[in-house]
């Protein structure tokens, strides 16, 4: 066999442009927040990276009065044909900078350089570009002649697509005609920062998007603050189900997108090698810590042996290390909490009596990694078959019959997405029609498109992102 040894090929980490201090981003302008400022770190190397001024609960306030003024006076009732260009020229401007962004990334994500540049960042502008088309056409969309905005948006994102995750929520909500008050995850402020630059320069009116950094009470203050009138949130379900019940009653509109359990379905006449690129894309792709992951792999028993040999073989050849190597492609886990939950789920996996094999690769001895794993011999009741690992390790279950790939794909309290791998046109329509999972792959995973709704079933959470399907979220209809 072919060793495919490379040279390192880093990218240089001067183009992020880092700076030792970043501040909140309020009314337009800079400011220190009155809260413990933070440090965040390369989970790479372990070193800090900047410190980061948060919010204490009378910034919270600050932000979302701000938020309301702009709303009043400025967003609300400008014509939608104009918010596009302030829309269209962040789209732009993310662009220009995107080289800058997916160095800024990784260094504070640990994501492999080749995903940030080649899918955080474009996908970032491109739902920016995508919603900037929409702000003149909402009395299109399908929800009545006039739709009108809901007003305040308060959004809390997660750490594992920070910059994506920030357009995510900010281009809908702009389109519609909404303000933004939006926190960060803690582990990542910085690419949410240099977008509120980007924001800035863009000549966007103060208090029309303001950010926020802060730690988890932050985003519940946030959450809270009953002049919001919208909350959008991204994380766990533990964290969605919290301010699920905290806004009960309170008349807000919530969209909640939480954690996932993703069954990867692979039939005996699938095309096996490419069936193989898919599992690893669907759990490997960055450090599995992406709440679509396949993170359950179901093979029909006849293929299930040479397909896990073929899969070992593939996972061995993945390179583990530096995020900002050109040629990495598996990168740091988050944070050393992150990291903890992964072991203490694999030992659980060893210990139920799982079968596992871990990527002999090298592994850095700084930083926080961990070596791609799977477990073949996985029952349904084991926890790795049940909880949300968020880390690069694959729980392996087999199937006969295309009713027990149903029955056991759906077995969880999850229903994110799904994956199936077939030759059969009708058996992926069939497959697509019974599980339960907001997004479903035929033949691919983890693809992603900002025309596509995107969201889940059960514990998932409710609400779709994405597609004209997502306006809906921002719009009082
Ligand atoms: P988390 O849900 O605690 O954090 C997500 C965001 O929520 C962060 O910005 C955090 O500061 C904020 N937050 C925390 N507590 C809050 C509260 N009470 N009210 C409002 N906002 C709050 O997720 P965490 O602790 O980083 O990860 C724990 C697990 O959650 C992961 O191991 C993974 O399984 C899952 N997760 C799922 C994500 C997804 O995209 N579905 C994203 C992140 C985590
Ligand atoms: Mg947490």
């Amino acid at each position: 066999m072919p060793t495919w040894e490379y040279a390192p090929a880093p990218e240089s980490r001067d183009i992020a442009n880092l700076k030792p201090n970043y501040r909140m981003f309020v009314d337009g302008a800079f400011v220190e927040g009155a809260g413990e400022p933070l440090k965040t770190i390369n989970p790479a190397t372990e070193e800090v990276l900047a410190e980061v001024s948060t919010a204490a609960p009378s910034d919270v306030d600050t932000a979302v009065k701000a938020a309301r003024r702009a709303y009043e006076k400025v967003w609300g009732p400008m014509p939608g044909a104009e918010r596009a260009k302030y829309i269209y020229r962040i789209a732009r401007m993310i662009q220009e900078r995107s080289r800058e962004l997916s160095v800024l990334e990784s260094l504070d994500n640990g994501k492999p350089i080749k995903e940030s540049r080649d899918v955080d960042i474009p996908l970032a502008a491109a739902h920016f570009f995508y919603h900037a088309g929409w702000a003149d056409k909402l009395e299109y969309a399908g929800f009545g002649p006039e739709p009108k905005p809901l007003g305040v948006a308060g959004q809390v994102i997660p750490w594992n697509f920070p910059l994506l995750m920030a357009a995510w929520k900010i281009a809908p909500a702009l389109a519609c005609g909404n303000t933004v008050v939006l926190k960060p995850a803690e582990t990542t402020p910085l690419t949410a920062l240099v977008l509120a630059e980007i924001i800035q320069q863009a000549d966007l009116p103060p208090g029309i998007v303001n950010i926020i950094p802060g730690v988890g009470p932050v985003g519940a203050s946030l959450v809270n603050n009953p002049d919001v009138n919208k909350v959008a949130f991204t994380g766990s379900t533990e964290v969605g189900k919290l301010i699920q019940s905290a806004i009960a009653g309170t008349g807000k509109k919530v969209t909640l997108e939480l954690g996932g359990k993703a069954a990867n379905v692979v039939f005996e006449d699938a095309p096996v090698d490419q069936a193989v690129e898919g599992i690893v894309n669907g759990i490997f792709f960055n450090q599995g810590h992406v709440c679509c992951a396949g993170s359950r792999l179901l093979v029909q028993e006849s293929v299930a042996d040479e397909l896990l040999d073929k899969l070992r073989t593939r996972v061995s050849t993945l390179r583990i290390g530096d995020p900002l190597d050109k040629n990495t492609d598996v990168g740091a886990i988050n944070s050393k909490e992150q990291l903890t939950k992964i072991r203490e789920l694999v030992q659980a996996g060893e210990d139920e009596g799982a079968s596992r094999w871990t990527s002999p690769c090298p592994v850095p001895d700084k930083g926080f990694f961990f070596a791609p794993t799977v477990f073949a011999n996985v029952s349904q009741a084991m926890r790795i078959a049940r909880e949300e690992i968020f880390g690069p390790v694959l729980s392996v279950l087999s199937f006969r019959t295309p009713d027990e790939a149903v029955a056991k794909a759906n077995n969880t309290p999850y229903g994110l997405s799904a994956g199936i791998w077939t030759d059969k046109g009708s058996r992926i329509l069939w497959m697509a029609g019974k599980l339960r999972a907001g997004v479903v792959w035929a033949n691919t995973f983890n693809r992603f498109d900002p025309t596509a709704p995107f969201g889940g079933y059960q514990e998932s959470g409710f609400g779709r992102e994405g597609g004209r399907t997502g306006l809906e979220a921002y719009l009082d209809v």
